[in-house]
């Protein structure tokens, strides 16, 4: 009896390793799966979630349209501003009104609810560009600096991700590079 037992517990600790085994290796495929099924759909990662969804991939990649239509004082002033809705009514006053996220839109605007868009951090140790910092986007664009310099491949993105921190050694190494001024009040004053 007693050695019968034995052997029972040894078989039942085989099975136990066996199936415990095929369970880790499943878990393991199975998280590889959504891993790269994810990225496989969403190359370029997803950012964060917006009040009214909005692709950055379909307007300035498929559409082509220019990043200036939405940010348009990202040329001339410091800040690139974010649109208002009135900036989206120049077209979805007309294209695909009927369409849930453009009538969420619309019925936002009449009814005059203020939409936060929800933003990228960009800098690690700081929500926003901190307010000691000056940066200012219009001279950079003048030296024809590609957006994507900073802000990553924007037109494969659906929402908007960062792929660098914008922090001060990234801002000085880059004015070493360009011979631009790098002395301390020129992004403190
Ligand atoms: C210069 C024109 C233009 C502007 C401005 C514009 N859109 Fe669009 N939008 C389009 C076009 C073109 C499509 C594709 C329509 C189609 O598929 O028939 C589209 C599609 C969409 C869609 C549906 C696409 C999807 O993901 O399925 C949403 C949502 C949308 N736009 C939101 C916005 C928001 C929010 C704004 C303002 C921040 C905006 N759009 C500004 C031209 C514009
Ligand atoms: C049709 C309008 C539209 C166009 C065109 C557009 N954007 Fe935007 N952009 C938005 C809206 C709306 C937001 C705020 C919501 C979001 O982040 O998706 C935004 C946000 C951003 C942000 C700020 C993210 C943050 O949280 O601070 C960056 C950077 C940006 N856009 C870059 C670009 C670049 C680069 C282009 C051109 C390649 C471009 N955008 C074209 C509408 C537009
Ligand atoms: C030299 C780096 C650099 C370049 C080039 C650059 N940006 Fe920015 N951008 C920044 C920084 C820094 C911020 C501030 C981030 C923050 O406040 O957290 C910013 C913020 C933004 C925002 C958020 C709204 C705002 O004004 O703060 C938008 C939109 C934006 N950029 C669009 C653009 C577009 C479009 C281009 C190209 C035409 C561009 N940027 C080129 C560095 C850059
Ligand atoms: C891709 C390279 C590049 C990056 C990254 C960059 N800059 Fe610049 N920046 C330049 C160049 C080039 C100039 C000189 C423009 C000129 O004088 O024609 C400049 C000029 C400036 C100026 C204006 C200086 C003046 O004379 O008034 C400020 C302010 C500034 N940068 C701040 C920043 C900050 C803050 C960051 C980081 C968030 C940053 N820059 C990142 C290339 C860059
Ligand atoms: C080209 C732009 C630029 C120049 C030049 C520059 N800084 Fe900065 N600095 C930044 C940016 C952007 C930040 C905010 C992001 C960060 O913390 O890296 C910052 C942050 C700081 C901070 C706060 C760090 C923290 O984590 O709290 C200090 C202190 C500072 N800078 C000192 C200096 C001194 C001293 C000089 C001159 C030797 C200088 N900076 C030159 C862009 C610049």
């Amino acid at each position: 009896m007693k050695r019968a037992y034995v052997i029972d517990q040894r078989e039942g600790g085989y099975r136990r390793f066996v199936w415990g085994g095929v369970l880790t290796a499943s878990i393991f495929a199975v998280m590889l799966l959504i891993y790269y099924g994810y990225n496989f759909y969403y190359p370029a990662q997803l950012g964060p979630e917006q009040p009214i969804p909005f692709s950055h991939r379909l307007h300035a990649g498929v559409k082509g349209i220019s990043c200036l239509v939405c940010h348009e004082t990202v040329a001339s002033q410091a800040g690139a501003g974010l649109p208002p809705l009135e900036t989206c009514l120049l077209c979805h006053s007309r294209l695909i009104t009927h369409f849930p996220p453009i009538a969420l839109l619309r019925e936002t605007f009449f009814s005059r609810q203020p939409v936060v868009w929800q933003r990228v951090k960009y800098v690690d140790s700081f929500n926003y560009m901190p307010d000691f910092v000056y940066f200012n986007h219009a001279v950079h664009i003048r030296r024809s600096i590609d957006c994507g310099h900073c802000h990553g491949p924007v037109k494969e993105m659906d929402r908007l991700v960062r792929v660098q921190n914008l922090n001060m050694g990234f801002c000085i190494t880059c004015h070493k590079y360009y011979n631009a001024s790098h002395d301390c009040y020129t992004c403190h004053r």
